[in-house]
């Protein structure tokens, strides 16, 4: 198969952190291992972004491309140093527990999470961040990417249609060559020493993918099968090698497909917990300086009392709005829309309409519209109502 292509499929930016010259996109995901630093010098001393491409043997390679491809960068934070980890263990105690600071202040996070977090990477151990939709589980695993001075390396395995090809490698057919085999990316990364590999959406892989991974997660085997390529049948990970993944486990979740016990049984679990509306405001205005604090006290509100409706005994809708439907809501108050226009765009939709005044959409209507104040008291909620929703 000729995979040769005229466009990149990832453009980065180059941006300096301490002495390290980073390479991200514009999702925040960090490319740096692939790119030689010589590369990534010009291309930082150039102000030009670089893009990947694929040759003719299927192998990436990465080239100035112009700056408008860019686009413009997310929010995805990035923590503004990153640092070596120590070997000694009186060291790596305090590096544990002083690495709250490494956390980029765009994320909230318990410090005790982030710190357990912290130990899991450091201690080599499999990592799984667990959490309902848009809690933060991906920017947390990108960013305690980011903050370790370590090679890393991201898939999205809810993303790939094919995971042979993305775990194990093509074979390519080339005139006067013949058929060969070529790695994938995963299996350079496996043999990076010190790698850090994320595997986001590992529970929406399809199961082949798990069953590639399990002896590679397995602590006693480590090893993955190359059982396409002639000659050598399986590949050592690395010393030092971390993996963190990413799950959608809740039953909100039903095109998910369950994770296999003993796969989940390789890792160690760290729990996003959902923000609470205080933490959740506070997000906001950090996010949003320029909008109306106790506009974005509504968002945060609204938000809180979709969960707490939602995990209530009576329950009048299935699930919460999403740490990432406040900040794009949040978004687009900044951008002029009003709370009735932002809620209309962003959030009604997530809620089905059927049932007429007894649906979900219908329900959740209500909430948002006592948050629009046309002056008048009634419109809002009573003091008794409020401190039930926040409690
Ligand atoms: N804890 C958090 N701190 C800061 N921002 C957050 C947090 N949780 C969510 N967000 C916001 O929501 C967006 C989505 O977060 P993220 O992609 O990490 O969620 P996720 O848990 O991986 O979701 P999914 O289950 O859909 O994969 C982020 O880009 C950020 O703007
Ligand atoms: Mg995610």
């Amino acid at each position: 198969m000729n995979n040769q292509t005229n466009s990149p499929d990832i453009i980065v930016e180059i941006t300096k952190s301490g002495n390290r010259l980073n390479a991200f996109d514009k999702d925040g995901t960090k490319y740096t291992g692939q790119i030689t630093l010589g590369a990534r010098r010009k291309a930082h001393a150039g102000g030009y972004p670089l893009g990947r491409f694929t040759n003719k043997s299927g192998n990436f390679y990465w080239r100035q491309v112009s700056s408008d491809m860019m686009g413009t960068t997310s929010h995805i934070p990035t923590a503004s140093t990153s640092v070596e980890i120590p070997t000694d263990h009186t060291e790596v105690v305090n590096f544990i527990h002083n690495s709250f600071n490494l956390k980029p202040k765009g994320l909230v996070m318990k410090e005790l999470k982030w710190k357990y977090l912290v130990r899991s990477a450091v201690r080599g151990k499999n990592i799984m961040m667990t959490g309902s939709a848009g809690c933060g589980k991906t920017m947390a695993a990108k960013s305690l990417v980011n903050s370790l001075d370590r090679p890393d390396y991201y898939f999205n395995l809810g993303a790939t249609q094919d995971p042979r090809a993305t775990l194990i490698g093509n074979t390519h057919f080339e005139e006067g060559k013949g058929t060969f085999f070529s790695d994938s990316l995963f299996v350079q990364a496996i043999q990076t020493p010190d790698a850090v590999i994320l595997l986001d959406e590992l529970t929406r892989a399809h199961p082949d993918a798990w069953n590639i991974l399990m002896t590679v997660l397995d602590y006693g085997q480590r090893y993955l099968r190359l059982d396409e390529k002639a000659g050598q049948d399986t590949i050592k990970v690395a010393p030092g090698v971390t993996f963190i993944a990413t799950a959608n486990i809740g039953n909100e979740y039903t095109a998910t497909r369950v994770l296999d016990k003993a796969l989940m049984d390789r890792f160690t679990i760290v729990e996003m917990d959902l923000l609470t509306d205080e933490e959740e405001h506070g997000l906001l205005d950090y996010m949003f300086p320029h909008v109306d604090s106790d506009l974005l006290k509504s968002v945060a509100t609204i938000s809180h009392m979709t969960r707490i409706n939602s995990t209530s005994d009576d329950a009048r809708i299935s699930g919460g709005v999403s740490t990432r439907t406040s900040v794009e809501m949040a978004g687009l108050l900044f951008d002029g829309f009003d709370l009735m226009e932002a809620a209309e765009v962003s959030i009604f939709p997530q809620y089905p309409n059927d049932g007429g005044v007894d649906s979900e959409r219908t329900f959740v209507k209500q909430i948002v519209q006592k948050f629009v104040s046309d002056g008048s008291e009634e419109e809002l909620f009573s003091e008794e109502e409020m401190s039930e929703a926040t409690s």
